[in-house]
This record gives structure tokens, C-alpha cells and sequence, in this order.
């Protein structure tokens, strides 16, 4: 016996007269007594039944969401009864068996209900996943890393399984660690990536490999991030930057045309980092707008307003609107949590220039810095990666309240030629901006003597202002390696501890080789319009860290403990 011989969506006009054989849930229903109309759904539409409960009692007990099998003759609706909002809108299926499969108790919000708390949504993710929303972000998710993996696949990659128990990757976030029984006080970490697997694959002769690899990062919750997420994952030998750049557009524009998109025209453009910075005030703008940061350093270099004439970098931007005080002094709140001393600032209204520093500057100096009627000009000074940041920061938040982007364009662009070392303010040290095994730039090998100033061939994938990947051609030289982790402050000793296998395989014929990793859940989540990636993962963690369904993360008895040779120092309930 077959459950069911048709879907419910598919059923049209030009399966008028079939017998059919359905089987999903009950949507809605509308008891009249002689008639019961039920609308019966499974993943691919809905369907409306009509019922005779004279012959068919059994249609009066039907709720929503109970499990129904019906079987009857689809018939065409009379003309009046059509209903143009749905698929199957010109038929109904005239029942003659039903049978309830399963019943259900009266739900805890109704299945596609917009307002319902996501909290409450992922406690009953089941229910939530019944949504046409939820059905389309899980299939859409399908079809990518299908249409992701045929291309990788004629590109010549092959997949290969790398290990999640490993040492410590450093991606820049925290390990997640599992403790090893057999070795008590011992344990792995949960890789933050394959970097060094897939680079050990490379030297094992692989040549090109790839994974749908699943990532564990213990890091702060957001819209764009989980503590697991999968990446595309993929690394080539005896190539260079482009070759890299080439393989992951054709990625993107098989992901677009996977999602029914007009894929973006390649190549994609091109900015540097130093670019980026300076006039978006971040390494991944988002370039559906414009509102770009301008520089008056040299301009302000005599001016009477001291902040100005005594700041290293001064930069502005002219945002398209004449704020008020109190959206001007929210402003400064936010540019003072990015590390402003303060948001100095000219409002451009008709004729009127409105600002506590007009008394200070001169007419040349109004007249360039002052926007048109209607704007208001930021200003920033300070040294550069301040300014930058404040600036960066005020220019993201003002897309966002003034609604800048143009929502019907994507901008997929790259961010190449990354600083190598970012100092480390906290530890008073030079550390990787990335990762440490990123190649510096041809020119920029001996890095050692100036670690600051030094290039490297990573790049960065961005759309819409979302990192969506990075990567970067490798070291693949043992002495590279090895300068790398000196400028890092890492002795000898502590080398060989943390990474004294990969320095042995780097010298055992290692070929050039790079690669790159991009953010499965963040490409589809761009891709089906969501707001953030929790919408495109079946089963994620909200922002506590906690996974609401199942209630974990729990605490362990002290024996299981015990046998991990584990003492737990803090008592969850008492925190
Ligand atoms: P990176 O650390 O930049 O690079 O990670 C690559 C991409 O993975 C996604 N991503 C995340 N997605 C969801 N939640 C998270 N917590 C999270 N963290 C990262 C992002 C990011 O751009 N090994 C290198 C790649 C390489 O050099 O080949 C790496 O992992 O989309
Ligand atoms: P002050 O001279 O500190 O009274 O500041 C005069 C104006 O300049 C105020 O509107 C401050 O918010 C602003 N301001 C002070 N420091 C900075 C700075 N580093 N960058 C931009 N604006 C500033």
C-alpha cells in the first residue's frame, strides 16, 4: 500500500478527473455542517479537500495539524469558487476515503505566523519548520550546496574528510574542547576550520581539494554567526590569487543560478584594503550606497579649531539628511562607543549652518566641508584606524536608518592586499590578521624587519557588506613559516610544541599552493533575503548560546566527570 499517489500542489486543472491519493496535514478547515472543507498541505502547496461528513463522519473530528490520508477525484471548482491565490486554485479533490493519521494537540502559534517570538520558534523548530518560509530557506539551502559541489566536482576538487577532533586552529576565536577519557586531562579541539588538513593535503599531492566542512568557533552569537557552521572549503596547488578568485565566482554564479538569480557579472570588482579603509572605514563595505568617507587632513592642517589642526588623520563624511539635536547626540553616542572623543559636526538647513564649531573655521573651511541643503557633515580626528572605525561605524548604522542600500541590486566585490600582521594592542605584540600561514606579497618577504608595514595575498569575499569568505595564497616554505611565528613572539620551543608538524611538512616538498573557505549559512541566508543566518540553519543556537529545542547546553553528573577527569568550578544554577 503507497501512502499517497500525488502532491498536493501539484494538483491543476489538467488533472481534472484523475483519482488521487493525498497525504499531508490539515491546514485549515471550515465545518458547515452538510460540507467540510479542509486544506490539506505537504511540502510541495496546498490542496483543498471536500468532505461529505454524512458518509465520512470522521471529517467533524479533523483539527489542524492532525496527519490525514484522503483519496477522491480531483473535479474543477465552478468559476466563482476559484481561488487565484494558490496553485491549485482552480480544483478540489471531492473525497471519498479519509482517514486521520495522526492527531495533533492545538499548536503553541500557528505554522507561518511572522510575530511569533523566534525564541518560541526554535523551541518548536518542528512546527516552524512546516512554514512555507522555513520549506524554501532548508530546500534553497539544498540546492545551493548542490549547485556548489557539481561545480567543484567539474572543476576537478575532490572532497575529502578531515578530521573535527583535532589540535587548536587558530581562526581567531575561541576552541570548543572535547575531553579525552582514554587521556584523562587531555583535549581535542573542535576544528575552527581544516586550514592545516586541507594544506597537509596539498603536500600530500592532492591538488585540489574540497569540503562542505562544518566549523566550530566559540565566539559571541550574532546575525552572522553560530558556534557551527559550514563553510565551502577548498585549496589548490601550483596556483596563484586569480586562479583562486576564478573558482569561487564560478561558485557564487552557480549559487545564483541554483536560487533562480540573476547571477552578478564577473569578474567582480576589486578594491584593496588600504582603499576600503579609507573610504568605506571598513574591510567589508557595503557598496549598495555611497556616503563615502572624504579626508581634509592636509585641508584642516591650519586650522583655528585645535581638534582639527592637531589630529593626525581628519576625515568626514556628508551623510543626506540635516539631523537634529537629539538624533546628532545619539550619533555621538554611537561614534563615542567606537572610540570617538567627540562627533564634531555641520548641519547644512537652507542657508543656515548649524554647529558648535562654525566659530572656529574659516570660510573656506565651511565652504568645502558643508554639504547642500539638508546634510549634515560628520567629522573624525585622531590617528587612522580610529577615524576609520568611527566612520565605518557611522556610515554602516546610516545605511541602515536611512535606508541608503538600494535593496534590488547584490554587490559581490573582493578586498585584496591585506595588511600580513595587525598589532595587538592587549598583548603588546604583533600577531597574524588572519591566519599565520597566509604568504606575504611578492616584494613584502622580508617582513621581519617591519612587520607593520608588510603585505599579504589574502583576500576577502564580501556581499552587501557580509564577509561571506577569505583566503589566501599559503607559506609553503618552512623558513617563511617560521619568520612568521617570530614576528608572532612564538620561541623555537613553542613553534615545534604547537605547529612542529606542519614545520615538517613543510619541508618535506610542500608545492606552492592557497585556497579559501566562504560561509555556506551566510551565502544562503543573502541569498533567500534573510535577515540572519539562524533562518537558513534547521536547527541553530540563539544568542545565550543555547539551543532552545533540546534545552541544552546542560550540566553533566559527577561521575561522567569523574571519568573525564574533569571538576566542574562553577555551579550554572548559582550564577
Ligand atoms: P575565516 O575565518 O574567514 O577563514 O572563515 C571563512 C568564512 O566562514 C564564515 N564564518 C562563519 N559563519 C557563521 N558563523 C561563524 N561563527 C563563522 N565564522 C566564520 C564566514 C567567513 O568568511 N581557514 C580560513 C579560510 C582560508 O584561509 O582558506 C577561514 O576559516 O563566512
Ligand atoms: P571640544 O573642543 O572638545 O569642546 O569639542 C568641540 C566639538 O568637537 C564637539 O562637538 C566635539 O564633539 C567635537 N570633537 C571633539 N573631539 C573630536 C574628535 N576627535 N573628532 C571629531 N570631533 C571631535
Amino acid at each position: 500500500m503507497s501512502w499517497r499517489d500525488a502532491m498536493c500542489g501539484e494538483l491543476t486543472a489538467s488533472e481534472a478527473g484523475r483519482r488521487v491519493k493525498l497525504a499531508g496535514w490539515a491546514n485549515a478547515r471550515r465545518d458547515h455542517g452538510g460540507l467540510v472543507f479542509i486544506d490539506l498541505r505537504d511540502h510541495t502547496g496546498v490542496v483543498q479537500l471536500v468532505v461529505r461528513p454524512e458518509t465520512l463522519p470522521v471529517a467533524h473530528d479533523v483539527r489542524n495539524e492532525f496527519v490525514l490520508q484522503a483519496e477522491g477525484d480531483v473535479v474543477k471548482r465552478a468559476p466563482e469558487a476559484v481561488n487565484p491565490n494558490i496553485a491549485t486554485g482552480e480544483v478540489e479533490v471531492q473525497v471519498e476515503t479519509l482517514r486521520i493519521l495522526s492527531r495533533s494537540e492545538p499548536l503553541p502559534f500557528q505554522i507561518g505566523d511572522e510575530s511569533v517570538d523566534e525564541v518560541l520558534r526554535l523551541r518548536y523548530r518542528y512546527l516552524d519548520m512546516r512554514s512555507d518560509r522555513m520549506q524554501r530557506n532548508l530546500r534553497l539551502n539544498h540546492s545551493i550546496i548542490n549547485a556548489i559541489r557539481r561545480t567543484m566536482d567539474d572543476l576537478g576538487f575532490v572532497d575529502v574528510w578531515t578530521p573535527s577532533m583535532t589540535k587548536g586552529t587558530p581562526e581567531g576565536a575561541r576552541d570548543f574542547l572535547v575531553p579525552v577519557r582514554l587521556q584523562p586531562g587531555t583535549f581535542y579541539a573542535l576544528a575552527q576550520s581544516p586550514q592545516l588538513f586541507k594544506q597537509l593535503c596539498m603536500i600530500g599531492g592532492l591538488d585540489r581539494y574540497y569540503q562542505i566542512a562544518t566549523c566550530w568557533r566559540d565566539e559571541d552569537l550574532r546575525a552572522d554567526r553560530q558556534f557551527e557552521f559550514r563553510q565551502l572549503d577548498l585549496e589548490m596547488s601550483f596556483v596563484e590569487r586569480e586562479d583562486v578568485l576564478d573558482v569561487l565566482e564560478r561558485c557564487m554564479v552557480a549559487s545564483f543560478e541554483a536560487a533562480g538569480r540573476k547571477p552578478p557579472a564577473r569578474p567582480f570588482a576589486r578594491m584593496s584594503y588600504a582603499e576600503a579603509m579609507a573610504r568605506y572605514g571598513t574591510d567589508k563595505p557595503d557598496l549598495r550606497f555611497g556616503l563615502e568617507i572624504e579626508d581634509a587632513t592636509e585641508r584642516t592642517r591650519g586650522s583655528q579649531f585645535g581638534v582639527f589642526a592637531n589630529a593626525p588623520v581628519v576625515r568626514y563624511l556628508v551623510a543626506p539628511r540635516a539631523f537634529s539635536r537629539s538624533e546628532l547626540d545619539r550619533l555621538e553616542e554611537i561614534a563615542k562607543e567606537w572610540g570617538a572623543k567627540g562627533l564634531a559636526y555641520l548641519v547644512r538647513d537652507g542657508d543656515e549652518i548649524r554647529s558648535p564649531i562654525a566659530k572656529f573655521l574659516s570660510e573656506e573651511e565651511l565652504a568645502a566641508f558643508a554639504g547642500g541643503s539638508g546634510t549634515t557633515t560628520l567629522f573624525a580626528a585622531g590617528d587612522e584606524a580610529l577615524v576609520a572605525r568611527v566612520l565605518g561605524g557611522l556610515r554602516t548604522h546610516l545605511g541602515r536608518e536611512l535606508e541608503l542600500a538600494r535593496d534590488d541590486v547584490d554587490v559581490l566585490h573582493w578586498v585584496v592586499d591585506f595588511p600580513l600582521f595587525e598589532w595587538d594592542e592587549d598583548n603588546a605584540r604583533w600577531t597574524f590578521m588572519h591566519h599565520p600561514f597566509t604568504a606575504p606579497m611578492a616584494g613584502h618577504e622580508e617582513f621581519e624587519d617591519d612587520p607593520g608595514s608588510a603585505l599579504s595575498q589574502h583576500y576577502d569575499l564580501i556581499w552587501n557588506g557580509w564577509e561571506l569568505g577569505s583566503g589566501s595564497v599559503r607559506i609553503h616554505d618552512a623558513a617563511v613559516q617560521q619568520a612568521v611565528f617570530r614576528v608572532m613572539g612564538l620561541g623555537e620551543e613553542e613553534q615545534q610544541a604547537k605547529f612542529g608538524f606542519l614545520l615538517d611538512a613543510l619541508k618535506m616538498g610542500a608545492p606552492p599552493h592557497g585556497g579559501f573557505a566562504a560561509g555556506i549559512d551566510r551565502v544562503v541566508a543573502l541569498m533567500a533575503g534573510e535577515p540572519d543566518i539562524r533562518q537558513v540553519i534547521a536547527f541553530p543556537k540563539v544568542a545565550s548560546g543555547s539551543d532552545p529545542l533540546t534545552g541544552a547546553p546542560t550540566t553533566m553528573p559527577d561521575g561522567v566527570l569523574r571519568e573525564l577527569g574533569i571538576r566542574s568550578i562553577v555551579n550554572p544554577k548559582a550564577e
